[in-house]
């Protein structure tokens, strides 16, 4: 009663769209992965034409592999590359989610024309027409002869492409709109995604090119959509708005490199430029004095170092229950901060409604982000104002000390080019670091609120 003797004709049998397992009869639930209602009916072909061709097995010496570099390619976008761990990775398969409208056909685009490489990239769009992909291109300024655009939705004519073209680069706009005919014709559904995404991810790892996949997601349809093949691919890469134009790709996981670096680019009229050098991207320039609640850090993010400003606003809350709202940091490290506050200052937050906003859309994970986030709070509540180009960083214990951060003369150099008159910062291992006109060294958060306030 096997159902792995060879079959010498084509057979209806029982397919699992979840885990591609073959059954002879219909089963209401998988028994190799544990799905329900997985299985649809579909033609087995003889055993020798469904065997995959696979390439020939067999130890390698180590150095005879070669390096990460060599397997890299250039994308021809720098921030790209910095987000992917120093490029694309061949044989690598990423998912590119974004919320519609905000660029991820642009950038898609952008790339497969700037990819530095030799070889063949193919873009397949279920979304637009050719025309529609060739006027973009004409706005965009990309002209090359390497990308052929291929719009096609259905899975075996996509592989049938790959097939003849051998392209390094394959890019899917988007994973939602391709079906497999073997299990249906609606594109979309959680089967559809994952039995076209395995085929194409098969394909790409068996010969060693890279695959994009882009897909559609809103904050609330998330879960079925392309999140369902976030474990099949190696990268998951987000794009998000920022302010304005200003666009971030941000990394959700990467098997080949961190996940802290992000890319900012700026949307325009000739498509994604790349902000080389973000440091001040997210600052708002006054002039004269900075508004209560606003205090300004430098922030470690990925590689490199960015001015934020940190925005609070602290009301009376109703009914005397005081709430958290905070999107951009987490609101767990807010409800801290005042706490600190509260015990070794001697403000009353805990009767107050907190509001915390990062300029610019940042969200902001950073332990250095405590000290600034703190005298933010301390300004809004007692209505005072920073002085002007002033900057804070600083780790800050339960028990109200600043602790030491990493990259601080790194930092200091950053605060100093922007034209910052000091940094509020702890007391730092190295000595020499702290110029004594311009770092203001504290070890606690009351003498950082006693000396930070004063200019
Ligand atoms: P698009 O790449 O189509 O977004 P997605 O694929 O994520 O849905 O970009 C959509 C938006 O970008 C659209 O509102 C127009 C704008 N845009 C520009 O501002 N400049 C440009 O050069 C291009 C190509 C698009
Ligand atoms: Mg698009």
């Amino acid at each position: 009663m096997s159902h792995t003797i060879a079959k010498t004709k084509s057979k209806t049998t029982f397919l699992c769209t979840v885990c591609r397992h073959r059954e002879s009869k219909w089963l209401g639930r998988c028994p190799e992965c544990g799905s329900w209602n997985s299985f649809e009916e579909s033609v087995e072909q003889p055993a020798a034409a469904q065997k995959r061709p696979r390439a020939e097995s067999v130890p390698v010496p180590l150095s005879s592999i070669p390096t990460a570099e060599a397997l890299r390619l250039d994308s021809g976008m720098g921030e790209m590359n910095r987000v992917l761990g120093g490029g694309i990775m061949k044989g690598s398969v990423s998912l590119l989610a974004g919320e519609p409208g905000i660029g991820k056909s642009t950038l898609m685009l952008q790339l497969a024309a700037g990819i530095d490489s030799a070889g063949r990239v193919l873009y397949i769009s279920g979304e637009e027409s050719p025309a529609q992909i060739r006027l973009r291109a004409d706005r965009l300024g990309v002209r090359s002869d390497r990308i052929e655009i291929f719009s096609e939705t259905e899975l075996s004519a996509l592989l049938g492409v790959c097939e003849k073209l051998k392209p390094i680069v394959v890019i899917l706009d988007s994973i939602q709109t391709v079906y497999s005919g073997d299990i249906g014709s609606v594109p979309g559904t959680v089967n559809q995604i994952k039995l076209c995404a395995q085929e194409l991810i098969d394909w790409a790892k068996t010969h060693g090119a890279a695959l994009f996949l882009v897909g559609h997601v809103t904050k609330e349809g998330y879960i079925a959509g392309p999140k369902v093949v976030e474990h099949m691919v190696d990268t998951v890469l987000y794009f998000d708005s920022g302010n304005a134009e200003i666009r971030l790709l941000h990394c959700g996981k990467n098997r080949f490199g961190s996940v802290d670096e992000i890319g900012i680019f700026e949307m325009g009229e000739q498509g994604l430029t790349q902000v080389e050098n973000p440091a001040a991207v997210f600052l708002s320039r006054r002039t004269g004095d900075q508004p209560s609640g606003v205090a300004v850090a430098p922030i470690y993010e990925g590689s490199r170092i960015l001015l934020v400003e940190i925005q609070s606003l602290v009301v009376a809350a109703k009914g005397g229950v005081s709430r958290v709202f905070s999107e951009r940091i987490d609101s767990a490290r807010v409800s801290r901060m005042a706490a600190v506050l509260e015990k070794h200052l001697k403000v009353r937050l805990s009767d107050q409604d907190i509001y915390v906003n990062v300029g610019g859309g940042i969200r902001i994970g950073e332990v250095g982000v405590d000290l600034p986030l703190c005298l933010s709070l301390y300004s809004a509540r007692i209505n005072q104002p920073l002085p002007a180009l002033t900057a804070s960083v600083g780790e800050i214990s339960l028990a109200g000390e600043v602790h030491p951060v990493g990259h601080l003369e790194r930092r200091l150099r950053a605060v100093r080019e922007m034209g910052f008159k000091r940094l509020v910062s702890p007391v730092g291992k190295d000595k020499q670091l702290q110029l004594p006109d311009f770092c203001l060294p504290v070890s606690t958060i009351a003498e950082a609120v006693r000396n930070g306030f004063q200019s």
